[in-house]
């Protein structure tokens, strides 16, 4: 069972708390899977789809997640059974743990990547080479057997590292400090990309939304990507809720977390396409998007040597504060569930993490025959992660809450007893009882084609 809350620990200061739930919302999210994702379901159109999406299914989910989480004061299975009474409730966590390992599996992957990208910019491989042989450079990497296997498994220990040690905080806080220098080489980058021949087109594409490529598939990417961005849908904020503080504005926590990891992918998207058509890049490239795109970019930049070491090392640590969050649900879940040791969880978990991630890697190359409708392991994960689960937990959550949670006991929550104004209170219940689970009923209904 869950932990006795008074052995929680809590949030010390208001930017603790916020810090700690970016930590984990910005990570590869915003600025490998973003741009890859806008690339490949059309640019601008993609981009305006997000930004409802965040709004109206992030912002009020994440609300909820937050509010179930410092309720309960447990972890996620523990909280939807105590808040609804029932152990049925509890299946929601266990969906989670399921989630939590589909994304470390190519998670891991791409984080190995990009420490493999230290390396590279360390010893000066970039510059000197064409767009062309870059992309030709990741693609020998990443297609490799032991290389990328050898960067995964790093990281996955180094993970371990932090969690065993217990100094998840202590990388909080120096992360707290290091992003935002993430965000001025994003900022440097995309002044660097604009100005490139032909950078403008970049620009156009994603921002200017062409409505005629909006479609059911683009619609469920976005929110896949919302969900995933903002680490919603598997109660990974359910936790960070249940160490905020009682007199913490939810709302408002909400709203910063959001605002930032938006800001964050959307500088992402204006570092990387107008490169994209300066150097005639396909902009549907893929997951290698990032990888093939920022180099040249680096190449092109006064002192991009180190620019190009520091972003990559960033990006690492802004990945491993996310990977942190997603272990620990697994790592919260399996120790309370089945009272056994943390220090077994995590090293259990991570062996298990080791193999799986190992396969996702091998997929790229060696095995990249054995495909699973039509996709290789690290897209079958990407996919089922992002467009199945994690809107499939976003509509358990807002069923809970919308038809089963005591709407007073919620309201309370979100207004800390009625200290703050409950005026859009109505608002939130309405999308969170009829939009949210109704339009992701009708997203997946459309999957299965039941539409046409
Ligand atoms: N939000 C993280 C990112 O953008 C990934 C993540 C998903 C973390 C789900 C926790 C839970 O990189």
């Amino acid at each position: 069972m869950s932990k006795q809350p008074t052995s929680r620990s809590n949030f010390g200061s208001k930017f603790g708390t916020v810090a700690t739930a970016a930590g984990s919302a910005v990570g590869l999210g915003n600025i490998w899977k973003f741009p890859y994702e806008a690339g490949q379901n059309g640019g601008g159109a993609f981009l305006l789809i997000y930004i409802l999406c965040v709004l109206l299914f992030g912002l009020p989910i994440m609300i909820s997640e937050f509010a179930i989480g410092r309720r309960a004061r447990a972890n996620v299975a523990g909280a939807f059974r105590k808040l609804s009474g029932t152990r049925s409730w509890g299946i929601v966590g266990l969906l989670g743990v399921i989630t939590a390992f589909l994304i470390l599996g190519f998670y891991f992957v791409v984080a190995g990547w990009s420490l493999e990208y230290v390396y590279q910019a360390a010893s000066n491989a970039f510059v000197g080479k064409t767009p062309t042989d870059l992309s030709q450079a990741f693609v020998n990497f990443s297609t490799d057997t032991f290389q990328p296997l050898f960067w995964t498994v790093i990281f996955i220990c180094a993970n371990a590292f932090v969690l065993l040690a217990g100094v998840e905080k202590g990388i909080e806080r120096i992360s707290k400090i290091l992003m935002p220098f993430l965000v001025l080489i994003l900022i440097l980058l995309s002044i660097r990309a604009i100005t490139m021949p032909n950078g403008s087109a970049g620009l156009q594409f994603f921002f200017a939304p062409d409505f005629s490529k909006i479609t059911p598939n683009v619609i469920l990417s976005a929110l896949g990507q919302a969900f995933f961005s903002l680490s919603l849908g598997m109660g990974c904020m359910v936790t960070y809720g249940s160490y905020i503080r009682k007199d913490n504005n939810l709302t408002k926590t909400a709203l910063h977390v959001i605002s930032v990891d938006t800001l964050i992918a959307i500088l992402a998207g204006v570092a990387i396409f107008p490169a994209v058509f300066s150097l005639g890049i396909n902009p549907a490239q893929g997951p290698e998007l990032v990888f093939i795109t920022l180099p040249n970019v680096f190449t092109h930049m006064a002192g991009g040597y180190i620019w190009a070491i520091l972003f990559f090392l960033l990006l690492a640590i802004a990945a491993l504060t996310s990977t942190i969050s997603l272990q620990e649900v697994i790592t919260a879940y399996v120790s309370e569930e089945f009272k056994l040791q943390r220090k077994k969880v995590i090293v259990g978990s991570s062996v298990v993490l080791i193999i799986v991630s190992s396969l996702c890697s091998l997929s790229l190359g060696v095995g990249s025959k054995l495909t699973i409708g039509g996709m290789r392991l690290f897209d079958l994960f990407d996919f089922t992660s992002s467009k199945l689960f994690l809107p499939l937990g976003a509509l358990l959550i807002s069923i809970f809450i919308g038809w089963f949670y005591n709407p007073k006991k919620i309201r309370d929550e979100i207004s800390n007893q009625g200290k703050l104004s409950t005026k859009l209170f109505p608002v939130y219940y309405f999308l969170m009882r009829y939009f949210v689970p109704i339009a992701i009923i009708a997203i997946f209904l459309n999957e299965l084609g039941l539409f046409n």
